[in-house]
């Protein structure tokens, strides 16, 4: 039986490690702060950032939630960050992603500070997190590597093969690996033959955004798969692809009307050594790291170590 990676267990022990810090600050005086921007009406961020406000506010942490309507410009988003820039209570700002298609994403995230850049999507820390200097890092890719070495998984010399090269999770996620001495190998849409590549993976990262994208003849027996996919499955085909004769997760789909799969079909998991669930597996770490930067955030910006 593969061993189930539980990441709401190792998201709660950072989230504690985290209050524990946060009260040391308070006593000095200082509280950090994140301001989290949800523009608009998209309901998965709305349930994102009320998550991220909410575990702020369990560890001491202040926060500030900031709602531009759905119309709002590339111009009044500029002013906002730069107002948030220029708050000393202030320590993180996140901007919630997507943002309507008006607004420049590019061009916002650049201007926000890379001193409170707690998503690590300024250039600048990326540029850091390549060169292997401090950073702020992206949130789910730091989180996979808690899972990983919170779970006593070994990283060096181990081949990990990261499926997906978005700016958020694969190439972060890539260069982290990298720095704990993986043999790293990035793949993506145009790659060919890439069952050939993921079956030599000892770790296994999947971050496509498409559901059960991983079949169990792209995974290595004993494989780590850590999956990062969050896709809603809503019809009772997609259901029974992936969960036919499952009765618990029927039971929930049946009240809820949908259910969550991650990028890997349910029975690669099966072949694996170990291997994170959806839900329940990256995606909280990925409040818990935001919590983590906010922190470090707010002690780099003082100079404190
Ligand atoms: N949208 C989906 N994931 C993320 C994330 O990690 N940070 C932000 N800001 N937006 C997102």
């Amino acid at each position: 039986m593969p061993r189930i990676l539980d990441g709401v267990a190792i998201a709660a022990a950072i989230k504690q490690e985290v209050a524990e810090e946060v009260k040391l600050l308070i006593a000095q005086g200082i509280r950090p702060g994140l301001a989290a921007v949800l523009v608009g009406n998209v309901a998965a961020s709305e349930i994102y950032v009320r998550n991220k406000v909410t575990s702020c506010a369990g560890l001491g942490i202040f926060s500030e939630q900031i709602a531009p309507p759905a119309s709002v410009t590339t111009e009044e988003m500029l002013a906002l960050v730069a107002q948030l820039n220029a708050r000393e209570e202030i320590d993180g700002i996140l901007i919630q992603l997507p943002l309507p298609a008006q607004v420049d994403t590019k061009a916002l995230l650049d201007a926000v500070s890379p001193a409170k850049d707690v998503d690590g999507f300024h250039p600048i820390n990326a540029g850091r997190l390549q060169a292997n200097r401090p950073a702020l890092a992206p949130c789910t890719p730091a989180g996979i590597i808690e899972i990983l070495k919170r779970s006593g998984i070994p990283i060096s010399g181990q081949h990990a093969v990261v499926v997906g090269r978005s700016d958020i999770v694969g190439k972060p996620a890539a260069m982290l690996l990298l720095h704990q001495n993986a043999t790293v190998t990035i793949c993506h849409s145009k790659t060919r033959d890439l069952g050939a590549i993921t079956r030599q993976a000892d770790i296994l990262v999947a971050a496509i955004g498409r559901p059960g994208f991983i079949t169990p003849e792209m995974v290595k027996p004993g494989a780590t798969i850590i999956d990062v996919g969050i896709n809603r499955l809503t019809d009772r085909a997609g259901f029974d692809r992936f969960f036919a004769g499952n009765a618990k997760r029927e039971a929930s789909f049946l009240k809820r009307g949908s259910t969550l799969v991650g990028d890997v079909d349910p029975k690669a998991f099966e072949l694996a050594g170990a291997y994170t669930p959806v839900p329940g597996g990256v995606g909280p770490l990925t409040i818990a790291m935001l919590m983590a930067n906010t922190l470090r955030a707010a002690k780099m910006r003082r100079g404190i170590q």
